[in-house]
């Protein structure tokens, strides 16, 4: 199984970033936690971050045949792109939406979510750890096919 992993615009400045909302672990400190979770499980992955629109849309149409599930954190794009939301509505994959943080508790434009629109599940407040609760939910649903 090969899950690919999506992180949206401003993730990759972890740990600089509103590190009372975000914490101060860095991006790559999350591609480590990722892969580690992923090999743990004995399932292979790809991570992927972009701050641009148009390269996320481009990834999950790649992800079409390539890949057996998806775990996004579209970061801000998460509350305006329905792009987002179309190509993962095109490509079928299993999806898990992943925000570090609560997002239901912060403004109320956070509160709208259209990738998550395609997504099975959606994981807020946890921390790298959704992540690892998102990898492990895509893998059970992945032995159950
Ligand atoms: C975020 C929440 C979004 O609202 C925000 O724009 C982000 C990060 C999160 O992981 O908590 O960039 O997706």
């Amino acid at each position: 199984m090969k899950i690919l992993v999506i992180n949206g615009p401003n993730l990759n400045m972890l740990g600089i970033r509103e590190p009372e909302i975000y914490g101060s672990q860095t991006y790559p400190d999350l591609v480590a936690f990722i892969e580690k979770v992923c090999a743990d499980e004995g399932v292979g992955c790809e991570v992927f971050q972009s701050n641009h629109e148009g390269e996320i849309v481009d990834k999950i149409q790649k992800a079409y045949k390539n890949a057996d599930a998806i775990v996004i954190n579209p970061a801000a794009y998460t509350h305006t792109s329905i792009a987002i939301l179309d190509a993962l509505k095109a490509v079928t994959l299993p999806a898990v939406e992943v925000h570090l943080s609560a997002v239901e508790n912060r403004e109320e434009f956070r509160r709208i979510s259209y990738a998550g629109m395609a997504c099975l599940k959606t994981i807020t407040g946890q921390g790298f750890e959704g992540y690892r609760q998102a990898i492990l939910f895509l893998k059970m649903k992945g032995e159950r096919l």
